[in-house]
């Protein structure tokens, strides 16, 4: 007889050690329940602009299916370029600093391999986007959270920085506009952010997949102030903008050091980003923009109905002015944040995220996903109001 095997004890430690996504957990539960309205997702509800499909239609049509450079297209990484001298006044060089990947998702997963020694600290400012941490672990990092707060509309203070920073820093994530706050930062919010960085001698991973979706007032791009460029892994994608969160692409720029040793990961694991979607891709950065605008002008109106509406039930938001997330606290209910959505869920049929799924920072807040129908969010509004009143 031969030994009976129990796969769990394969299972590498570190796996063991991240905790599973607190998002999923609700996606789950709401899939059981029929008729909810999902505030949960943070994708956007259109679907790809007509022009851009097309472009892929007729790319497979032509007969464009083979891998391409492990870089991506000279074609897109042209195109990329181009786009961000034009928005940032910033330069990348195509051919030896821009990386195109399958999402953001893998953008960030290499950049976070390519610099990390086992135990170097990662900071990563939180309320935060729930992949940067397995991220850092899974690379053998420590990640090390800074709290940040509504009082500083969940900015990064210098102070809490610097008072994060240890020997063992290696980088810091930072995600302006941010997911699951809304929060954005200025220019000069940023401008102290990079005294600190510089005066450390760290690393910057600058995660601004939604530069494109800010309301009141431009975005700054973390690269573009004085000094920053080479101390900055630069990633940014198609997901949100352009509405093509099925394509899996994005890039990232940095210099050419760094892009080197993100290509050395990035040739083994995935090879190249699907061809399809970098086609997709230049078109959108060709012709992209008019859609692009108008999609940003109904996540604006949204935003403002979203907001009032939950200001109005009693639930405090402060002005998200990015991204497509409110964050109201829901702490004068007297719920923690679980207790919140998990009730909302079953008795109103309203699907929306615990902030402490985004870290401790999160707690007795909710994140609200904005990026669906007027319609939706004004039903989502009535049955949270009901909720509420029932209490
Ligand atoms: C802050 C942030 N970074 C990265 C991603 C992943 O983006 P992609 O679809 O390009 O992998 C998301 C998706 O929600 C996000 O919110």
């Amino acid at each position: 007889m031969r030994k009976t095997c129990h796969p769990s004890r394969f299972v590498a430690d570190v796996i063991n050690r991240v905790p599973p996504s607190g998002i999923r957990r609700y996606f789950d539960l709401a899939s059981e329940i029929d008729d909810a309205i999902s505030l949960g997702v943070g994708e956007p509800d259109f679907v790809t602009p007509w022009h851009i499909r097309e472009a892929c239609i007729h790319s497979l049509e032509c007969g464009e299916t083979s891998y391409t450079s492990n870089y991506g297209l000279m074609e897109l990484r042209e195109e990329i370029s181009k786009s961000f001298s034009g928005k940032y006044n910033i330069s990348y060089n195509p051919e030896s600093e821009i990386l195109v990947t399958s999402g953001v998702s893998e953008a960030l997963d290499v950049a976070i391999r390519s610099i990390t020694n086992p135990g170097d600290e990662i900071i990563i400012p939180q309320p935060s986007y729930v992949a940067y941490v397995p991220s850092v672990m899974f690379a053998g990092g420590v990640p090390v959270p800074v709290m940040n707060s509504i009082e500083n509309n969940f900015r990064l203070l210098p102070e809490d920085l610097e008072a994060a920073i240890t020997d063992k820093t290696k980088a810091l994530i930072l995600n302006y506009p941010n997911n699951p706050t809304g929060a954005t930062m200025s220019r000069k919010d940023l401008e102290a952010i990079a005294d600190v960085v510089a005066e450390h001698d760290i690393m910057v991973i600058s995660d601004e997949v939604y530069d494109c979706l800010t309301y009141n007032g431009g975005h700054t791009c973390f690269s573009s102030l004085e000094g920053m460029r080479d101390r900055t892994i630069l990633l940014n994608g198609f997901s949100k903008a352009y509405a093509m969160t099925g394509f899996r692409l994005a890039f990232a720029m940095a210099p050419p050091e760094i892009i080197a040793s993100m290509m050395l990961i990035h040739q083994y694991c995935m090879l190249c980003a699907p061809i399809i979607a970098q086609l997709g891709a230049i078109e959108a950065l060709r012709n992209g923009q008019t859609e692009m605008e108008k999609m940003v002008r109904d996540y604006d109106r949204r935003r403002h109905l979203i907001v009032s509406g939950l200001n109005k039930i009693g639930l405090d938001c402060f002005e998200p002015k990015g991204a497509f997330y409110a964050f109201p606290s829901v702490k004068n209910t007297g719920l923690s944040s679980e207790e919140f959505a998990e009730r909302l869920l079953f008795e109103q049929k309203v699907v929306t995220i615990p902030g402490n799924v985004f870290g401790e920072a999160g707690n007795g807040f909710l994140r609200c996903s904005y990026a669906t129908s007027m319609q939706e969010i004004e039903e989502a509004l009535a049955r949270i109001e009901a909720f509420v009143d029932g209490l």
